[in-house]
């Protein structure tokens, strides 16, 4: 595919990279990247939550300037933006990572690189400064420990461990497509995987749960990491309180894109459950069906201290490399101080339920 050097003068807001990514992007890595599992009737909720979900305006008291930076894990962000971990840039464009890293850093984002990605780890680091690394739990404690190591080695500032997906399926559209992974890429963060024997009566599936992460294993990568670790995939109150309790310092309330379990709820009916929960002291982060400042400011009111952006990353990859990630990023940065201005919030810190008309009245 050609990636074009410059932004199409078609693309006035992130939606537009989705748009016109989907058209430009071969069939079968569309529907890879679009679709979720089964019925994708979580994926779909993720959006239309955004929808059920309404702004107050404030005329009386508009802000003298809108300042976009805020506190998260010893760090000062010039903005509450990050792109969350998504697997393989390389099928959407030949630098893969490399490039995603440059859009980032052009916007001083912060990058959680997936641990599928096609791109060394190392070679990611030097181009982007905020970076944090995103892991599954690698069969046994040495593998995940050796992992763990090279993000921390690389300058890595947090891990992100993610628990939502011990087993995934390729969404049906992915599989009537036939999608699969070109030969030429590969996943250079990850030791070939050790295949195991199913033993008697035993499904893929459960082969696949002997290896899944446990709190025991959560509990392996506290005690040996001086990183910040966070959770992400959390969608109940319960499981987001008993995380904090093992010492997790930060949760990513998230379903994976709508990837994982089919049928819970939208995260943005999870976040504000989970605030309530977890008080106003933890970290909390979100992801899921984000498409705009809009959506962004919405996610912040409901309780997210920052938000990750995942498919529109690659969108706005495949459409315009490096600087569409950068341009797509700057377009939800600008909405969010629009919002801010016309809801009268001065700092990230002012954005609350306050802001936000729930009802129809
Ligand atoms: C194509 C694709 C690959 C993904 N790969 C990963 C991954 O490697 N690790 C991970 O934790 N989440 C992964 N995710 C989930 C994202 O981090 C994020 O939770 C999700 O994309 C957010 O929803 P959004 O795409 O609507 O913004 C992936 C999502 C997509 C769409």
């Amino acid at each position: 595919m050609d990636i074009p050097q410059h932004i199409p003068p078609e693309i006035v807001s992130a939606q537009d990279y989705e748009a016109l990514g989907l058209k430009r992007l071969p069939a079968d890595l569309a529907a890879w990247l679009a679709g979720g599992s089964a019925e994708e009737w979580t994926l779909r909720r993720n959006r239309e939550a955004f929808g059920e979900v309404g702004l107050r305006n404030s005329i009386c008291r508009v802000p003298s300037g809108v300042d976009t930076r805020l506190p998260l894990l010893g760090q000062t962000l010039p903005h509450p933006l990050l792109l969350a971990p998504v697997a393989n840039h390389g099928l959407v464009h030949p630098e893969g990572e490399i490039a995603t890293a440059q859009g980032a850093e052009a916007v001083l984002a912060a990058l959680v690189l997936s641990s599928q990605a096609n791109t060394p780890l190392e070679q990611v680091a030097g181009h982007v400064s905020r970076r944090w690394m995103q892991l599954y739990w690698q069969q046994t404690p040495e593998r995940t420990l050796r992992l763990i190591r090279r993000a921390e080695d690389a300058g890595y500032s947090a891990l992100v461990l993610t628990l939502d997906a011990p087993v995934q399926a390729l969404s049906r559209g992915a599989q009537r497509q036939g999608f699969a992974l070109p030969a030429h890429l590969g996943h250079p963060n990850l030791e070939p995987a050790v295949r195991r024997e199913a033993a008697s009566g035993q499904s893929p599936i459960d082969v696949l749960l002997q290896e899944a992460a446990t709190l025991e294993s959560l509990d392996f990568i506290l005690g040996n990491t001086s990183l910040p670790v966070l959770v992400k995939g959390v969608m109940e109150s319960d499981d987001a309180v008993e995380l904090l309790g093992h010492g997790v310092h930060g949760l990513i309330v998230s379903n994976h894109g709508g990837r994982a379990l089919d049928g819970v709820s939208a995260s943005l009916e999870a976040l504000p459950r989970i605030r309530q929960a977890v008080g106003d002291g933890a970290t909390l982060l979100f992801d899921g069906g984000i498409r705009s400042g809009h959506d962004v400011f919405k996610a912040l009111a409901l309780g997210a201290d920052a938000v990750l952006i995942g498919r529109l990353q690659l969108y706005a990859l495949a459409v315009a490399g490096p600087l569409g990630v950068a341009h797509m990023l700057k377009i939800l940065h600008e909405e969010l101080q629009l919002c801010m201005a016309l809801t009268g919030c001065a700092t990230v810190e002012e954005i609350g339920p306050h802001t936000l008309r729930l009802d129809r009245a």
